[in-house]
């Protein structure tokens, strides 16, 4: 039997492969994505082979994860609940593709992953590989072994399996160029502020740099391409994004979240680049869209993201929303001028060859080919339907206070 594994690198992953191979006699392959999370691959690709592995797997599946699940995201606005850019939750479609890719060439009927049972990037992968392999089986140990971390450090030891020492740092990491998301320990009391020493990408707002650093992002058909008028490629300009923003305390986010499965939680991440590009994006599209595209678009989000984030990347809807998003960002070209102080984000400027700006409507000089007279004409038959209920509210008040005398 062999079964194909999504690995982390991580203690629960490598117990995974130990797991995998004791009860199932199985020939385990490792599946290791670099979607931007900066760790050493080839320290993970060791650590994998010294457990046994029948074959590792690094890809660098960074500029897809950015063009084909990124750039998607910022077309949408994609923030579910109104706050998280959905980082974990659009890498996970991606590694469940690849695993099943990695399963096919090697052989394997099995993939297997460690999210737990409680969480939702158990739906995500799974509900995606069997949407595109049925005939592959999911295995998801860590929702039925039940070994809490004191088994799973003693499973650990046994197996020789590197254990990491620090106990003061209790969180669950999840990575990549999108996001940074903090889970575990004291952020499970949603009470409780997050302690400075769960952040890694941004600088407290307190010690940012006293003096504003402005950034200008010019994109091209809804996507951006180059900062402060510097092309770049996609990744690298995140990377520049995520540096600039959280060294001004920018993209720190503390929520209560509804996971897919009923559940609240609190949930702690650092998405720097995101939340810049995301709020350029917003505004740029008010400049060019028309509002009837910009107040339906914003229905169409919505259901986006929550489809994304609910594990369904497959579903037919999402394609028929994109092909209404990929139209209204045809004309998403121009730049965007942000202000960037002390953890605080604003819009200070935008263009665009596509803006539906008109100074010469927009402006109160009365020098404007804009007619003011017809308003009132307008007035009176946008107001008729409110007038004509409240007269008759009137009415009936009136006829009732004459029947009570
Ligand atoms: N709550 C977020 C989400 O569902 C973050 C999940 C983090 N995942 C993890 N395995 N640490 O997308």
């Amino acid at each position: 039997m062999r079964i194909a594994l999504a690995y982390s690198g991580g203690l629960d992953t490598s117990v995974l492969i130990k797991w995998l191979q004791e009860k199932y006699n199985a020939d385990v392959i490792t599946v290791t994505l670099d979607v931007g999370q900066k760790e050493d691959l080839n320290a993970i690709a060791k650590k994998a082979e010294s457990l046994g592995v029948l074959k590792h797997y690094s890809l660098d599946t960074k500029n897809e994860f950015v063009k084909n699940y990124v750039f998607p995201a910022i077309k949408a606005n994609a923030l579910y609940e109104g706050k998280y850019p959905v980082s974990t939750a659009l890498s996970r479609p991606l590694i469940a593709e690849k695993l099943v890719e990695i399963a096919k060439k090697e052989d394997a009927n099995f993939i297997a992953h460690g999210c737990t049972g409680k969480g939702n990037d158990q739906v995500r992968i799974e509900v995606t590989a069997k949407a595109i392999a049925p005939e592959i089986s999911v295995i998801a140990p860590v929702r039925e072994w039940n070994m809490d971390r004191e088994a799973e450090i003693n499973f650990a030891k046994k197996h020789g399996i590197p254990v990491p020492v620090t106990t003061k740092k209790p969180y669950s990491i999840d990575q990549n160029l999108w996001g940074r998301s903090i889970e575990c320990g004291i952020l499970e009391d949603p009470a409780k502020e997050p302690p400075e020493d769960v952040f890694e990408w941004t600088t407290s707002p307190e010690k940012a740099p006293d003096k504003p650093e402005y950034l200008s992002l010019e994109f091209e058909n809804g996507v951006p391409k180059a900062v402060n008028e510097e092309i770049m490629d996609p990744v690298s300009l995140i990377d520049y994004i995520n540096v600039v923003a959280g060294r001004n305390g920018v993209g720190r986010i503390d929520h209560i979240e509804d996971r897919l499965i009923g559940i609240k939680s609190r949930e702690v991440y650092e998405c720097p680049a995101a939340t810049v590009i995301l709020e350029a994006h917003k505004d740029l599209e008010k400049l060019v869209l028309t509002r009837h595209e910009v107040s339906f678009k914003q229905q169409v989000d919505t259901l986006w993201t929550n489809l994304v984030y609910t594990g369904l990347w497959k579903d037919p809807l999402k394609d028929d929303l994109e092909a209404f998003i990929e139209t209204t960002q045809l004309r998403l070209n121009g730049k965007v001028k942000l202000k960037l102080y002390k953890g605080g984000l604003q819009v200070v400027g935008r263009t665009s060859p596509n803006s539906l700006y008109d100074m010469d409507l927009a402006t109160y000089d009365i020098k404007t080919t804009f007619n003011q007279l017809s308003s009132a004409g307008f007035i009176e038959l946008w107001g008729l339907p409110t007038r004509v209920a409240n007269a008759l509210k009137q009415k009936k008040v009136a006829k009732n206070n004459v029947e009570s005398t």
